[in-house]
């Protein structure tokens, strides 16, 4: 598959008018520190948007804030139309958003199994559901499946990225918040995850995607941000991003 499929595809999928989430000028502060300074943005079902910057622009916030580990102060956050802002965690990954968190926080003392078992625990549906998308994620990540039995913390580190994806796939996400999963992973291993992550967003999917590659990043999304301590500075077509000065300037790094 190359660059120009990727993106084709996430635009395909990107139909619709319907938003699978809508932040309105979200503010977030971490005691008196102010994180976000009214962000915007949307992400519609099926697509797949890029949210790009430098080191503590308010990436992680970003995500954190939809998840709801983080409360706006100010500003709204809606998931399918419906005020999520102060929603609890665990109610918010219920109602399909699910976060694959920076640095891949697996369970370390915990198999790789029982690490996906992990991801499910929120689902309240039957078991041979679960051993289906234990199947699925199995399959999307053959890796996972020689090393089932394995402790979690003995994986390398893009394994440990595989199982990270694979666990927030077990909660059978709508929207799915991905913050920078390519992060420390050798270039052929950065390409599978770019794969894997349009392939989630093909079988429906919505992601949004925090990366530092942001070349990677704007090929397979369709429309992109770019966030500037805590302000969006720029929002446009992945494509039109790819083409800004500023973008390739900053963030492409072309002179
Ligand atoms: N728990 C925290 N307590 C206090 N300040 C925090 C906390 N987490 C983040 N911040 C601050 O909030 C700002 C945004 O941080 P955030 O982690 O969202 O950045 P980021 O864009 O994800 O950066 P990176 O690319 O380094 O991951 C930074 O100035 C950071 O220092
Ligand atoms: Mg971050």
């Amino acid at each position: 598959m190359t660059a120009a499929d990727v993106a084709t595809t996430s635009q395909n999928v990107a139909n619709g008018s319907e938003l699978a989430l809508d932040l309105r000028n979200v503010h977030s502060y971490y005691g008196h520190i102010h994180a976000l300074k009214g962000v915007s943005l949307t992400v519609r079902h099926g697509e797949i948007v890029t949210l790009i910057g430098a080191n503590g622009a308010g990436k992680t916030t970003t995500l954190r804030t939809i998840s709801g580990i983080v409360h706006p102060q100010q500003g709204e956050v809606r998931l399918n139309g419906q005020r999520i802002d102060h929603v609890p965690p665990h109610r918010i990954v219920e109602m399909g958003v699910c976060q694959s968190p920076e640095g891949r926080r697996i369970f370390p003392r915990m198999t790789v199994l029982e690490n996906l078992e992990m991801g499910a625990f929120a689902r309240r549906d039957s078991e041979a559901l679960r051993r289906e998308d234990l199947e699925r994620v199995l399959t999307l990540f053959p890796r996972l499946r020689e090393r089932l039995k394995q402790k979690g913390g003995t994986l390398s580190g893009g394994e440990q990225q595989m199982l990270a994806i694979g666990r927030a796939l077990m909660s059978q996400p709508k929207v799915l918040l991905l913050d920078e999963p390519s992060m420390g992973l050798a270039p052929n291993l950065v390409e599978t995850i770019f794969e894997t992550v349009v392939a989630i967003n093909r079988a429906g999917v919505a992601v949004l995607l925090v990366e530092q590659n942001a070349l990677m990043a704007l090929n397979v999304a369709a429309r992109g941000y770019v966030l500037e301590t805590g302000r969006i500075v720029l929002e446009d077509e992945a494509k039109a991003l790819q083409q800004n000065e500023k973008v390739q300037k900053a963030y492409l790094g072309i002179e």
